[in-house]
């Protein structure tokens, strides 16, 4: 393998980078060229491209983002597109391809695969909505991210005595809400993979007052069905208490690294290098029990994904609630 180039697509998330520098130092000492493909499949599309040697990538570890960028690609859906991406690979003589990414990338990469291209795919994505593997990268630090807000905004809530409902990331996971919520205790947490409503986080909210708590604390998804200013709105109305919806948004895609998505983003880097220079192609990447492991790329989206209802009941037990 004398070539590889490497794209992020989909929304970025925190350790791209720090996977970049794995993969560019990886390649550096296996006197493999490195090129960087700006703009997700898009900048195939556009042949933008860029080389990575090791001095490009110094000191990038830190810093969330992507020094290529990334974009989705509706254009690359199309089969004029795709044509002139697999045709971009060809002409710059690249021989095998890391794609750092989600759901959508990993469709991409899927199709790149079925057309005879050396593919592996890094499972980037704050969402953790890639069920193969325990983890993505990303997600330690977005919900690092999450509970520092949480945590500060908190403050200020018990100091005016009010209630405060959050809204999490994470598309149609609800594991950015989950974490969160029991990581701040929060006395009640709405997703979409359990069934709640309305009047059962009031009922949550009684309780913690009617144990003491005088600014309780809701965190839902954004997969969560509930609508957040009806929440905010029923819970004000219904318990008297002054009552704020913050959605906490980007915030949770940036900050620095936390060091497990960093050594997430570092041990992948050099294990998909290594995958391309023993030719293999079609694998995903993943983590389970702190193994990393590579499985067959056209099979990952078949996983379900495996909700932890126990971390959900961690979280009742804490407020003397029923377990589900
Ligand atoms: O997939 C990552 C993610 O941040 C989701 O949690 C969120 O729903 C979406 O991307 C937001 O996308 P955009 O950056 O296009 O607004």
């Amino acid at each position: 393998m004398r070539k590889i180039a490497v794209l992020c697509s989909g929304g970025d998330c925190q350790a791209m980078n720090a996977c970049i520098k794995a993969i560019a130092d990886t390649c550096h000492s296996n006197k493999i060229e490195l090129l960087g493909i700006n703009r997700g499949y898009q900048g195939l599309i556009d042949n933008d491209l860029r080389p990575l040697r090791k001095l490009d990538v110094a000191n990038i570890e830190t810093v969330a983002g992507a020094i290529i960028k990334t974009s989705r690609s509706p254009e690359f859906m199309t089969e004029k597109g795709f044509n002139k991406a697999l045709e971009n690979l060809k002409n710059n003589g690249i021989e095998g391809l890391i794609v750092i990414g989600g759901n959508g990338s990993f469709r991409g990469a899927r199709d790149l695969v079925n057309a005879g291209v050396h593919v592996i795919g890094i499972p980037g994505t704050i969402d953790n909505d890639l069920f193969y593997t325990e983890r993505s990268l990303g997600f330690d630090t977005a919900v690092q991210q999450a509970v520092n807000a949480v945590t500060d905004i908190k403050q200020t809530m018990y100091a005016n005595d009010r209630a405060v409902v959050f809204k999490c990331m994470g598309r149609h996971c609800g594991d950015i809400a989950l974490h969160t919520a029991v990581a701040v205790e929060a006395d009640s947490l709405a997703v979409n993979e359990v069934e709640y409503s309305i009047p059962q986080i009031i009922e949550d909210i009684k309780n913690s007052m009617s144990h003491g708590v005088t600014s309780p604390v809701v965190v839902m998804s954004e997969g969560s069905k509930l609508d957040m200013e009806e929440v905010v709105y029923e819970i004000q109305s219904q318990l008297q208490i002054t009552t704020r919806g913050i959605e906490l948004g980007y915030v949770q895609r940036g900050g620095e690294p936390t060091y497990y998505d960093r050594m997430l983003g570092v041990r992948w880097g050099v294990l998909a290098v290594q995958l391309l220079m023993q030719d293999m192609t079609n694998l995903a990447l993943g983590i389970k029990n702190d193994k990393i492991f590579s499985t067959p790329l056209i099979e990952v989206e078949h996983v379900l994904q495996e909700f932890r209802v126990d971390m959900v009941n961690d979280l009742r037990t804490l407020h003397a609630l029923p377990k589900l």
